[in-house]
């Protein structure tokens, strides 16, 4: 005969009871796609979806938060200056956004979304390596087509193009930047020598910016809306082979990166509110943070990125690691979205900046 008693010790493993619910609480939800909702309706749904999309719910609630703060949100401090009192001037006093990136992200079309950023005054200054750079003045002369991961490299390498994941640059593009380049290296060296300036990276990409005349480059609308560009490793790059090459035509350009790092720390430093926003790692990542540091951390972070934590990389730390070293606050909202950048900044910028935007100055004066 079959025993038909359920065993105990089973059913009180199985059927274990739960605690109660906390009433803030928030279930699981996903978005009813029937309702056929817009983009801004669609990306409000994210929060409730969970995994990666909720981290990018979370990034999007940050960045309005970014947006909306103004100094009039904040009690007056005793100390507080003179300059600073006027309730007229703390409405117009923003948080400044540091947007970082690294360089294949300009190789890709996130090119056109950093564009719109810069173009539109949302950020206050930029942060990349030298790819991030000279990638957006070759797309000014040639173009970047679309290609395939598993294209063999001998056989690019013999037809002269290069290949940046999925994407294909012509090496004849380099060669029209080399041509493009080297006159204004002559003309900025001849600038060093009458006049005794000194170049930076920022005041160099300044320059590209300015001579390249092109509404189609990041850095053209950098230079129109004085948004600097911060690029230490500079030189990383074919920037860097084209500033070899000129070495020997013609030596002695100098591009001082001391004034550079002082520029930028004192930005983070005269921040009323800081912001970050870090698509990948490595440089971008870190610079910014860096300079965050100065002020005892931003006040906002978001972070896009691939990277994983196990190896102790930079690139791979959370926004946790960089509380303990007092580059993010201790309190601040922060976020790090684990997902490839081209996927998820498009949708971000969407559901923050381009919302009720009147394409405003993200900007406080400083
Ligand atoms: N187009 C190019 O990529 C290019 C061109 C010329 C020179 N370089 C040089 O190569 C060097 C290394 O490049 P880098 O510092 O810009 O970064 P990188 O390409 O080494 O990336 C750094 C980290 O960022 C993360 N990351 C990269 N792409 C991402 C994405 N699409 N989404 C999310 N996370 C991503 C990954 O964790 C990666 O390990 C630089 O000095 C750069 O100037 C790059």
């Amino acid at each position: 005969m079959v025993d038909q008693t359920v065993p105990q010790q089973a059913s009180a493993a199985v059927l274990q009871p739960s605690e109660p619910i906390p009433t803030t609480a928030v279930s699981v939800q996903g978005p009813d796609l029937s309702k056929k909702p817009s983009l801004p309706h669609l990306l409000s749904s994210y929060e409730r979806i969970g995994f990666q999309a909720t981290s990018l719910g979370n990034a999007i609630n940050i960045v309005n938060r970014m947006r909306n703060w103004r100094l009039s949100d904040e009690p007056i401090a005793e100390d507080e200056s003179e300059e600073y009192l006027s309730p007229a001037v703390r409405a117009e006093i923003k948080c400044n956004i540091f947007l970082g990136y690294t360089s294949n992200l300009i190789s890709s079309g996130l090119r056109e979304v950093i564009l719109y950023l810069v173009k539109h005054q949302h950020v206050k200054c930029l942060v990349t390596t030298a790819g991030g750079i000279e990638e957006d003045f070759i797309k000014c002369l040639g173009k970047t087509y679309l290609a395939d991961f598993n294209l063999d490299g001998a056989d690019l390498r013999r037809r002269g193009m290069n290949r940046i994941g999925n994407l294909i640059v012509p090496n004849d593009n380099y060669c029209k930047f080399e041509d493009w380049l080297t006159p204004i290296l002559d003309q900025m060296l001849i600038e060093q020598k009458e006049t005794g300036v000194v170049w930076t990276p920022s005041s160099f990409i300044r320059r590209l910016g300015k001579e390249i005349n092109n509404e189609e480059s990041v850095y053209y609308w950098a230079y129109k809306n004085d948004i600097p560009v911060f690029c230490p490793a500079l030189t990383d790059g074919s920037i860097g082979d084209m500033i070899y090459f000129h070495s020997f035509r013609s030596p002695g350009l100098i591009i001082d990166i001391v004034q550079d790092i002082r520029a930028l720390n004192e930005l983070a430093r005269k921040s009323r509110r800081a912001g970050m926003i870090i698509l990948g790692g490595g440089v971008c990542k870190h610079q910014i943070a860096n300079a965050m540091l100065i002020r005892n951390g931003a006040d906002y972070s978001v972070y896009i990125n691939t990277g994983q934590e196990f190896d102790g990389s930079d690139s791979g730390a959370r926004p946790d690691e960089a509380i303990s070293w007092g580059k993010i606050r201790s309190g601040a909202e922060s976020v790090k979205v684990f997902a490839d950048a081209t996927l998820v900044f498009p949708l971000l910028v969407a559901a923050t900046f381009s919302q009720n935007s009147e394409d405003s100055k993200t900007s406080e004066k400083v």
